[in-house]
C-alpha cells in the first residue's frame, strides 16, 4: 500500500501555515485511491523524548564497549526508523524557529540519522536512497538573496543535508516567507506577497502529491 509518512512540528495548532500546507498534500495523497495511506506523526503534540544516549547514534556493532543505552529509547528508535523506511514518501512540516528547525523535529532527526543503518558508514547502508521527501517550510520574515538576512535560514539546509546528502532521499523543498506579515505591523505592506506565495505553495504541493501518488500506485 502506498504510504505517506506525514510529520508536523509547528507548535501552532490554530494558524500554522506548515500544518495547512502539509494537510493539503496529505489530502491529495489520501484522495488518490483507497489504498493510499497516510501515517501521521505530530512531533509537537506527541513530542519525542530528547535523544538520551550517544550510543544510539550507532548500531550495536559500532558502539563503544560497555555502551548500554536505555532499552525503551532503543525500541522507540527502531519504531521511528521502521516507520520511515516503510514509507513511500516522507512529508515534513518544518517552520523556521530561531533560524533552525523546531527542537521537536531535531529530536526526530537525531533518532533516525544513524551511520551504518540509514546512512552509509562502514558499508553502503542507505535504505532510503532515491525515496521522495517533501519539506514544507515557513519563515516569519524574508530571507531573499541580496537582503541582509540572506543565508540566515538554517532549517532548510540541515534538512537538505540530513535527508538528501546523508540519507540519499530525493528532497523537494517548498518554502513560504512572511508568515508574520499578518500580525507584525512592520511587515503589513507585504501581506499581498505572503498570501500569493502561500496560494502558490498550495498549488505546487497539490500537484506534487498527485504526481508522487500516481507513481506509487
Ligand atoms: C519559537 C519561534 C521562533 C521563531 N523564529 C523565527 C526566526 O528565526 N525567523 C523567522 O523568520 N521567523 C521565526 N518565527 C516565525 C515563524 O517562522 C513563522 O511564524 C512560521 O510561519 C511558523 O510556521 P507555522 O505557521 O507553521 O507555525 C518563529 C516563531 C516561533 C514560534
Amino acid at each position: 500500500m502506498p504510504t505517506l509518512l506525514h510529520l508536523d512540528s509547528s507548535a501552532d495548532l490554530q494558524h500554522s501555515r506548515t500544518r495547512a500546507l502539509t494537510a493539503r498534500f496529505a489530502e491529495v495523497w489520501r484522495n488518490a485511491g483507497p489504498d493510499h495511506l497516510v501515517l501521521r506523526r505530530d512531533l509537537h503534540r506527541d513530542a519525542l523524548p530528547h535523544f538520551p544516549d550517544p550510543a544510539l547514534h550507532w548500531p550495536p556493532r559500532l558502539r563503544p564497549a560497555g555502551a548500554a543505552p536505555p532499552l525503551e529509547a532503543e525500541t522507540l528508535q527502531r519504531e521511528l526508523i521502521e516507520e520511515l523506511t516503510d514509507a513511500d514518501v516522507l512529508l515534513v512540516g518544518a517552520p523556521l524557529y530561531n533560524y533552525s528547525v523546531p527542537s521537536t523535529l531535531k529530536a526526530w532527526l537525531d533518532y533516525i540519522h544513524i551511520p551504518g543503518v540509514t546512512v552509509p558508514f562502514d558499508g553502503p547502508t542507505q535504505p532510503l536512497a532515491g525515496r521522495p521527501a517533501v519539506v514544507v517550510s515557513s519563515q516569519g520574515a524574508v530571507y531573499d538573496p541580496g537582503t541582509a538576512q540572506e543565508g540566515w535560514d538554517h532549517a532548510v539546509p540541515v534538512l537538505e543535508i540530513v535527508l538528501g546528502a546523508s540519507l540519499g532521499m530525493a528532497v523537494t523543498v517548498v518554502t513560504v516567507p512572511l508568515g508574520l506579515a499578518e500580525t507584525v505591523p512592520a511587515l503589513a505592506d507585504q501581506r499581498g506577497r505572503a498570501a500569493a506565495e502561500f496560494a502558490a505553495a498550495q498549488e505546487t504541493l497539490a500537484a506534487l502529491a498527485t504526481k508522487l501518488a500516481a507513481t506509487r500506485s
